[in-house]
């Protein structure tokens, strides 16, 4: 008798389910393509797979002088580049640990993944990302080294630091002519999307430059939320990209690196001389990302709401 009510209600579902539109399907959490190239480049043996008890890991063979198992037994220690929870140039708190290593004189960041990140892979996964990005064309940051602990629950993620850049977050912008500088940031972004690449937090602490004011050049860092295309995407896909980068380039917060309404037309124009996408298109979201009112305005509006409600004025 039971199981007869247990299988009319599985029945009833079923017909309930069937006369409903199809619920939204919850997007899938990589790009599976960029797993898939991982694995041809280990089975042609360009990265290499390490393995013992309890412990994975895969080294880019070319770079095997600092990556390799013995190699990053040799690693010194440099310091923090920044500690999980505490807050970064930007004003963000970070949600990795990401240490300074020296081996063979070479800097290497190592960033750390752990629990959630690490069963779901995310940390094999940005570096596959990175190696994918690399294969397109873009310039990103070198991916030398991956590895998991099973039992730990950690993952680790090595990547060469680019000898003389910084982040744009710690850096003084304005150093560059406002028009070479967004115009080159402008193009890479560009080249980007083209290559059918969404970064997802493309944010000043994921973007390091030479400093350089008169040719700026720029690699990225960070894909462990990147998204691949086959082709370039219609700019809905993407906007995201370019809405975060010029709320951030622009967070009058920082004090630093503000560029005028004016200017940002030197991104659009070579973003979109790169893509092909419509000017109004862009600008739009750049007008919409780009901050309403001065942070002077912005403090003294804070200022008097507050007086006002303790009475004061
Ligand atoms: N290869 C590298 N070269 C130079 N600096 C790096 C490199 N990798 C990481 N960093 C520094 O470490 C910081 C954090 O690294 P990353 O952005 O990969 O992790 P995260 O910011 O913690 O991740 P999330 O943005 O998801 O919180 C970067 O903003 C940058 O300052
Ligand atoms: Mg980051």
């Amino acid at each position: 008798m039971r199981r007869n009510v247990g299988r009319k209600v599985r029945k009833l579902k079923a017909l309930v389910a069937r006369a409903l539109p199809p619920a939204k399907r919850t997007p899938k959490p990589f790009s599976p393509e960029v797993f898939k190239r991982f694995r041809a480049l280990v089975r042609k043996r360009e990265v290499i797979k390490e393995r013992k008890k309890g412990f994975e890991a895969f080294f880019v063979r070319w770079y095997a002088g600092v990556a390799s198992g013995e190699a990053i037994k040799k690693a010194k220690l440099a310091g923090f580049i920044v500690k999980k929870g505490q807050v970064t140039p930007d004003g963000t708190i970070a949600r990795h640990n990401v240490e300074k290593l020296s081996v063979e004189g070479v800097s290497i960041a190592r960033k750390c993944y752990e629990s959630k990140e690490f069963d779901a892979k995310i940390h094999v996964y940005e570096a596959a990302a990175l190696l994918e990005a690399k294969r397109r064309g873009l310039p990103v940051v070198d991916v030398v080294r991956v590895a998991s602990f099973r039992k730990q629950k950690k993952g680790y993620i090595y990547t060469i630091m680019p000898y003389g850049f910084s982040t744009l977050a710690e850096s003084q912008l304005r150093i560059a002519s406002p028009k070479e500088f967004l115009s080159e940031l402008g193009k890479l972004v560009g080249k980007m999307h083209k290559a059918g690449i969404k970064h997802n937090d493309l944010d000043l602490e994921n973007v390091l430059w030479n400093k350089d004011p008169k040719r700026p050049s720029f690699i990225l860092l960070d894909f462990e939320a990147a998204r691949f295309y086959k082709k370039q995407p219609p700019f809905e896909k993407v906007q995201g990209d370019v809405g975060t980068l010029i709320e951030s380039l622009c967070n009058p917060a920082r004090g630093l690196g503000v560029f005028s309404r004016e200017e940002l037309r030197y991104f659009v124009d070579a973003y979109c001389k790169e893509t092909g996408y419509a000017k109004e298109d862009v600008a739009k979201v750049i007008e919409s990302a780009f901050p309403s009112q001065p942070l002077e305005e912005l403090r003294e509006e804070m200022r008097k709401n507050l007086l006002g409600k303790a009475g004061v004025e």
